[in-house]
């Protein structure tokens, strides 16, 4: 029996009040609303008060997809968490995630770590365990306290990152009865020759310690472009379809100008790209879904839509899925 991975349902949660351009500028960083705006698009973010985990976020994330979804927590046979941001080294945040839910003991659940794109690493290796026939309904969840991770020394980079969690439920269903819903495809990549243009200074094997968020600003833009440019190229080749079969871009949200950068590429206006960095900044492996959650839930998204997802993050670590809602 041929297998199809079916998005029923998604989630999204951001901490507390939205901290604006302005309330940084407040807050003491040598900044100004108009040049993050004008750079980035990013008007505000979301920073998770001390007490608030990645795990914190990812469960009410996950929450809200199995309310949509109409299923309890015990019919989930998977977890995998995409993050860079664990409650803690080790054990993975997945199994706080699991443990909290009341999802049953005895499932797999792991954490991926693939940066910005770990969203989408975690929606094709899930894809793969559907198909293989390993699970049949699984969480997958992107969640981040990306701006624990920030240097607020560093106005080059502290401006850009927010917290959140985003989270789908992916269930296996029989190809006849999916029709032409499902994931159609996932293109993942990755470089390890650019680890040190976006990197923490930090690590556990390293010096022990987590470490600041550094980055290569105008490498990454570059990189960034080009490779996004490339992997939405591999994956309309790849189906044989062109950009107007697309009802919807839904991009990693890192810039809004690399963002308008791969839409013009594509030639899709701009009206057909889910863009919500302008309220959560750069949430890391969180904006895929958090936009996809937006997307849906202001009715844009909708059952039968062609959406095409993409990421670019540290690694470099690249890639993209395109899924029929
Ligand atoms: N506020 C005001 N001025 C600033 C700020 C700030 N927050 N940050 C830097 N500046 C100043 C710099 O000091 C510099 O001043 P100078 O010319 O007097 O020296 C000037 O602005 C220009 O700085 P640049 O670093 O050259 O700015 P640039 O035009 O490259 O824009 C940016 C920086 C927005 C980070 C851009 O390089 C970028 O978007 N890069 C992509 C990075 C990205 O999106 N990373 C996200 C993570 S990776 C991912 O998710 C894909």
């Amino acid at each position: 029996m041929t297998i199809r991975s079916i998005i029923r349902s998604v989630g999204g949660s951001v901490p507390g009040k939205p901290v604006t351009n302005h309330d940084l500028v407040t807050r003491g960083i040598d900044t100004s609303d108009e040049w993050i705006r004008e750079r980035t698009g990013i008007g505000a973010r979301h920073i998770a008060p001390p007490e608030v985990l990645t795990s914190d976020l990812a469960i009410a994330a996950a929450q809200i997809a199995l309310l949509r979804a109409g299923i309890s927590a015990d019919e989930i046979d998977l977890i995998i968490l995409a993050t860079t941001t664990p409650d803690l080294t080790f054990p993975a945040t997945a199994v706080r995630v699991q443990a909290a839910l009341g999802c049953l003991p005895g499932i797999p659940a792991f954490d991926i770590q693939a940066v910005c794109s770990g969203f989408v690493y975690a929606l094709a290796t899930a894809d793969a365990y559907l198909k293989a026939g390993l699970a049949h309904r699984a969480l997958v969840i992107g969640a981040e306290t990306l701006t624990r991770l920030l240097n607020w020394e560093d106005r080059s980079t502290c401006v850009l990152f927010g917290d959140g969690a985003g989270a789908v439920v992916l269930e296996a269903w029989p190809e006849e009865a999916a029709g032409k819903r499902g994931i159609i495809s996932a293109h993942l990549h990755a470089d390890g020759t650019h680890i040190d243009r976006l990197k923490t200074d930090g690590g556990v094997s390293t010096n022990q310690k987590a470490g600041f968020l550094t980055m290569d600003g105008k490498e990454v833009y570059r990189h960034a472009v080009n490779k996004l440019a490339e992997v939405v190229e591999e994956t309309l080749q790849n189906q044989n379809i062109k950009s107007d079969a697309l009802d919807w871009l839904v991009p990693h949200q890192a810039n809004a100008r690399i963002i308008e950068h791969t839409a013009k590429k594509l030639g899709m206006p701009m009206e057909k790209v889910i863009l919500t960095i302008e309220k959560h900044g750069n949430t890391s492996a969180a904006s895929i879904p958090l936009a996809l959650y937006e997307g849906v839930e202001t009715g844009r998204i909708k059952s039968g839509h062609l959406c095409l997802l993409e990421a670019m993050g540290g690694g470099f670590t690249w890639g993209s899925v395109l899924v029929r809602m």
